[in-house]
């Protein structure tokens, strides 16, 4: 199937983050992380989604400034505000706009599918906003708004791409070809970190008590406790086995802040107890986040400095989401 454009230059990337809680390790390894490899290569666009974040109930001060430490700990890890966009989703209207385009789209039957919502419905029964139950068309209407190639994201977000590319291509059919369908890039390490207190289930701003989750943000003490409380098993061998969900997540953090080889790894460990491996991973993330947190104190020293480089971001990319939103305005015969 040919895309609705010519292709000029550079692929494009788009992907976001939610501001409803702090960033963690998950959201690093499984996301920002990447967007920082693939920054040097695509033309790439990243968006906190407060949108989205609006979905479940947020207390409005604190949703403010957790929208501006999002976009700041994003250029902390090694994005460049001048190379890539990182912008406010709400700055930018046509995000709203093509939402509702697409919902008069979306069949209701595909937005039952959606594991999330079922998930995240069942924590809230009658509470649940019919914005929750939208939120893979805004998801949607984000991505296709800027001629998205690639869309960077861990494993929990796999259904929304699909939803996404089957949304696109509806349009495509029934209006003629208009929006570019998206491809996933899914990590293959990474894509899904765990609790660790509950390594049964994926480490997550909401869920779990403050132990399982490492924030970025978090001071090195910290990083440290939470790692040495981390829950194992009573086995004493340090290997990469799934079967043992607690360790098996340790070891992956350490392969990814260390990037050397599972083997290597394991022969390192070969012999000692948790107790030893434990502390050296401390001390790897402490030391892999150390930067992070000083570009992060470096740029939010200036509180005004973050939202300048917000506005100029939107002000940027703001004509091509105007462009393709009026594209699709006209096929569908309003405005
Ligand atoms: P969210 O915090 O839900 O806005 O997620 C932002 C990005 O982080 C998305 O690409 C998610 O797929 C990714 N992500 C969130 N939690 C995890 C996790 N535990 N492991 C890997 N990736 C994650
Ligand atoms: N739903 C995504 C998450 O919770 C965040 C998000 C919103 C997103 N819009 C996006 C990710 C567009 C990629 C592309 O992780």
């Amino acid at each position: 199937m040919g895309n609705p454009r010519d292709k000029e230059g550079k692929e494009r990337v788009f992907s976001g983050i939610q501001p409803s809680g702090d960033m963690h390790l998950g959201n690093y390894l499984g996301a920002v992380k990447n967007w920082v490899t693939m920054a040097s290569q695509y033309d790439c666009i990243y968006c906190v989604v407060d949108l989205h974040a609006i979905t479940v109930y947020q207390d409005p001060k604190t949703l403010q400034d957790k929208s501006r430490e999002a976009a700041a700990l994003i250029m902390a890890a090694g994005i460049d505000p001048e190379k890539s966009t990182v912008f406010i989703q709400s700055h930018i209207h046509a995000h709203a706009e093509l939402t509702w385009l697409l919902n008069c789209l979306a069949p209701i039957g595909w937005m039952q599918r959606m594991t999330q919502f079922k998930e995240k419905s069942e924590k809230q029964k009658e509470n649940v906003s019919v914005g929750l139950f939208g939120y893979p068309v805004l998801m949607a209407a984000d991505i296709l708004l800027y001629d998205t190639d690639l869309v960077p994201v861990g494993e929990d977000q796999k259904q929304h791409l699909e939803f996404t590319r089957d949304l696109a291509q509806r349009f495509n059919s029934k209006y003629g070809a208009t929006f570019i369908v998206p491809e996933p890039s899914i990590p293959t390490v990474g894509a899904r970190i765990m609790g660790l207190e509950n390594p049964e289930r994926k480490m997550s701003k909401s869920e779990g008590g403050e132990g399982n989750t490492i924030y970025l943000l978090d001071p090195p003490d910290k990083i440290r406790k939470k790692i040495k409380r981390a829950t194992t098993d009573s086995l004493r061998d340090i290997l990469f086995d799934e079967s043992r969900p607690g360790i098996y997540n340790l070891l992956i953090l350490y392969e990814l802040f260390t990037g050397d080889e599972r083997e290597v790894i394991e022969a390192r460990f070969k012999g000692k107890g948790y107790g030893d491996f434990k502390a050296e991973l401390a001390e790897v993330v402490v030391e892999g986040l150390r930067p992070l947190q000083s570009r992060y104190k470096e740029l939010t020293a200036d509180p005004t400095y973050i939202d300048t480089l917000l506005s100029q971001g939107a002000d940027r990319i703001r004509p091509v989401a105007e462009r393709v939103l009026a594209k699709a305005k006209q096929r569908m015969g309003v405005g």
